[in-house]
């Protein structure tokens, strides 16, 4: 499959579905966008909104609302319809109700006779982007959930502004639930290929007693914002972008995306967020870290949470 048009099919145009938007136009990442919401009205204003700023971006790109039908060929659907988190609420908490709703966006976009990749954001990622897998019959290669992709951008920005180190030059990734038990993997955490825990010796900028205080931070992000903001949406819409921009230019990259374990990390039959390389086909292979005993224990524990969920909604 080479992609040549790269059409997208954003669902939901809530605040982070336009936000993806807005990031994917602002990069040239797409040709082709297609807005569905249920608020048929929403996703035609916000379609015109987007349209107004085209021609001081970096290419053409036709922009539109539409219905389940445009999903035939597109080369990406990105799912970001459901309810978002009140101040104080979980991610888990919101599972029913997303389930549902992603359950059957998903059926819909099938019937179209779609045949790409899914990139799925609606909270909670992980056990939705299951959801979706199941409901869609594809591959689970082909159904990709942001993950802990926006955790771990939150965590290298924390560590670069600390550390006064450009973040793109830091190393390192949060994985497991995108949510409450997610886990910094800091014994594979570099700068400029140095371990961290050597790094910061030289750098002197952190104390290893602040690491966990940062990781936390990170847990924490969300949280912070949604008190202040109601919601998140900047974020995710990079974060979602780039995940998109990996699929379309098939560019083998490494991110955290939250993919489908088949026995990696001691763990199969669920996803959550681990290194992927991401390319056209949507999760290529996952990098399996040696991660070590504790950060292990941490992750299985992250894995065990994600499939109680799962078990609970299936029963
Ligand atoms: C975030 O981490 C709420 O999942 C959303 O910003």
């Amino acid at each position: 499959m080479k992609v040549t048009n790269r059409k997208v099919v954003v669902i939901g145009t809530g605040f982070v579905g336009t936000s993806i938007a807005y990031s994917m136009i602002n990069q040239g990442i797409v040709n082709d966008l297609v807005l569905i919401d249920v608020n048929q009205e929403k996703a035609e204003g916000e379609a015109l909104d987007l349209l107004d700023g085209i021609s001081w971006g970096q290419e053409n790109i036709n922009v539109k609302a539409g219905g389940y039908e445009e999903c035939k060929d597109a080369n990406v659907v990105v799912i970001t319809a459901g309810i978002n988190q009140q101040p104080g609420q979980t991610r888990l908490e919101l599972v029913d109700t997303n389930a549902k709703i992603m359950e059957s966006i998903v059926r819909e976009v099938m019937n179209s006779g779609f045949d790409g990749v899914f990139v799925i954001a609606s909270n909670p990622v992980d056990v939705l982007t299951y959801c979706a897998w199941k409901a869609s019959g594809l591959p689970a290669s082909r159904v990709v959930g942001t993950g802990t992709t926006l955790d771990t951008t939150r965590f290298r920005k924390e560590l670069a502004t600390k550390l006064e180190i450009d973040p793109r030059s830091i190393h390192g990734y949060i994985i497991g639930e995108h949510g409450d038990s997610e886990v910094a993997v800091w014994s594979h955490t570099t700068v400029g290929g140095k371990p961290i825990l050597e790094f910061i010796v030289q750098n002197n900028r952190l104390e290893v007693a602040d690491l966990q205080i940062l990781s936390d931070k990170v847990k924490n992000a969300a949280y912070e914002i949604i008190d202040r903001k109601k919601a998140t949406y900047y974020g995710i819409g990079m974060s979602a972008a780039r995940i998109v921009k990996a699929i379309l230019n098939n560019e083998q990259a490494v991110l955290p995306v939250s993919a489908y374990l088949e026995g990696q990390y001691g763990e199969e039959g669920l996803f959550t967020g681990v290194p992927s390389v991401v390319n056209q086909t949507g999760v290529r292979e996952i990098i399996e870290l040696n991660i070590d005993p504790q950060e292990r224990q941490a992750f299985k524990k992250s894995v065990k949470q994600l499939r109680d969920v799962i078990e609970s909604l299936e029963n």
